[in-house]
């Protein structure tokens, strides 16, 4: 139904970055990829699918398209108040100023305004799939969950589940009303029947939950063949008390997998702090990280060894943790996710540190791995979902500088490096342009 001729990056299972600076790409009328072929074999292409060659879209010389980011750890409500709070530790920031901010989300008007800016702020970005945490209430998850369907975006939405250790009085649950409220979200967010947009079980990690109310989200995500997020050794103190408030438990990871939370559609953020031992469990179980490298930072958390998380062939992705990290945008992901390896590789010389390569792979295809979409989005295989960005180097105002030797594999790193959502002209999600708003 729809063509489009010009140059393309994306990543494979075999190669980190493959570019293609003139091929061919073929959308169906259902969003998704029917061919993706060099642009030498339009003519023959055209007969076969039978389209004019006059109808198809050009790319001019200083734009490509590359696959639509995944945000594998996002929290839609925090962004109320992302840009500020980074003056405290995990444990207390939790207590002081996102607690009792999530807190309001009972408000549907508030939770509409700031739920459709962090939806529209993403989408710009080019996060075209995001594993969303909402808060404690069902209303508010149900409507973020409307929102990115009325703007496009790929999602899975989490309403958070918390039964103690809150210092805030209203911002936890009832264990059973917790257990009951999860059951009818899932199940009024299936009712919707939204192409792109899924329930995710979400237990806000072991400090915040009993060990009945872990195992009750354990089995609902085993009968609904459900995704499960959580977070996961962050943070030192974190994980200090998890050992105290989990003493049969021989690890972090441990907790997660007595309760039936680690499994092949499981996603844990941060894991700064996990051991080898414990990422051969990851491994095992086929359970993914998701490195939030912003946010580890901005909290000063710790430092996740990408090498070693890669070297246990552990599915791995990109998050931002708004607001946890301060940045709505997987480029600010990508380059975080640099400067962390770099800073180990500073106190480590025998460390390689992540390329621009690596990291653009761990934003796309990565993502996609460890939200189990990788049969339908990450990059630009034929029968995938066309999910992309139509970037665009030379735009008025553009933050980049190009020179007339750079090809389109230093075009894509002065993007990654030095771009902005002003490049990223276009963004389609299943073939659907949604970007920019109509
Ligand atoms: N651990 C438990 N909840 C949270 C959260 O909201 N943000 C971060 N960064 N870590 C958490
Ligand atoms: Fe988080």
């Amino acid at each position: 139904a729809r063509v489009f001729r010009g140059a393309f990056a994306h990543s494979t299972r075999d190669s980190v970055l493959s570019v293609h600076p003139d091929f061919v790409l073929g959308v169906n009328e259902q969003g998704k990829i029917v061919f993706f072929e060099d642009g030498t074999n339009v003519e023959s292409l055209s007969h076969q699918w039978g389209f004019e060659t006059s109808d198809i879209e050009l790319l001019a010389p200083h734009e490509f398209f590359m696959p639509g980011m995944v945000d594998t750890h996002i929290h839609a409500p925090q962004y109320a108040y992302t840009g500020t709070h980074l003056d405290l530790p995990l444990l207390d920031w939790l207590n002081r100023y996102t607690f009792p901010v999530e807190s309001c989300y009972v408000d549907l008007d508030f939770a509409q305004d700031i739920y459709t800016k962090v939806v529209k702020r993403t989408l710009c970005n080019g996060t075209t799939t995001a594993c969303y945490f909402a808060t404690i209430h069902t209303e508010a998850s149900l409507l973020l969950g409307q929102i990115a369907d009325d703007f496009g975006q790929r999602a899975l939405i989490g309403k958070v589940c918390m039964d103690q250790n809150s210092m805030v009085p209203n911002y936890k649950e009832q264990t059973d009303e917790c257990k009951d409220e999860t059951d009818r979200f899932i199940h009024e967010l299936l009712k919707k029947k939204y192409a792109l947009v899924k329930p995710i079980v979400t237990p806000r990690f072991a400090i915040s939950c009993s060990s009945s109310l872990l195992s009750d989200l354990g089995k609902i995500a085993k009968n609904n063949d459900l995704h499960i997020q959580s977070h996961i050794s962050e943070n030192k103190e974190e994980v200090q008390l998890v050992k105290e408030l989990f003493p049969d438990c021989t690890s972090y990871t441990d907790v997660y997998l007595k309760h039936g939370l680690l499994t092949d559609k499981t996603v844990m953020a941060h894991g700064c702090y996990l051991t080898d031992e414990e990422l051969m469990i990851f491994h095992e179980k086929g359970a993914a990280v998701s490195h939030c490298p912003n946010s580890n930072i901005s909290l000063i958390s710790g430092f996740l060894n990408v090498r070693n998380v890669l070297k246990h062939k552990v599915k791995l992705g990109l998050g931002t943790d708004v607001a946890g990290g301060y940045s709505p945008s997987m480029l600010d992901a990508i380059r975080r996710a640099m400067d962390t390896s770099k800073a180990l590789c500073i106190q480590d010389a025998q460390l390689q540190p992540l390329s621009y390569k690596e990291a653009f792979r761990l934003a796309t295809l990565g993502g996609s791995e460890v939200l189990s979409l990788d049969d339908c989005t990450g990059n630009f295989e034929v029968g995938k979902d066309f999910d992309a960005l139509r970037v665009n180097i030379c735009v008025p105002g553009s933050p980049i500088d190009l020179f007339p030797r750079d090809d389109l594999e230093v075009i894509l790193e002065k993007f990654l490096n030095l771009g902005d959502d002003r490049n990223i002209v276009k963004v389609y999600v299943a073939g659907k342009q949604v970007v920019p708003f109509s």
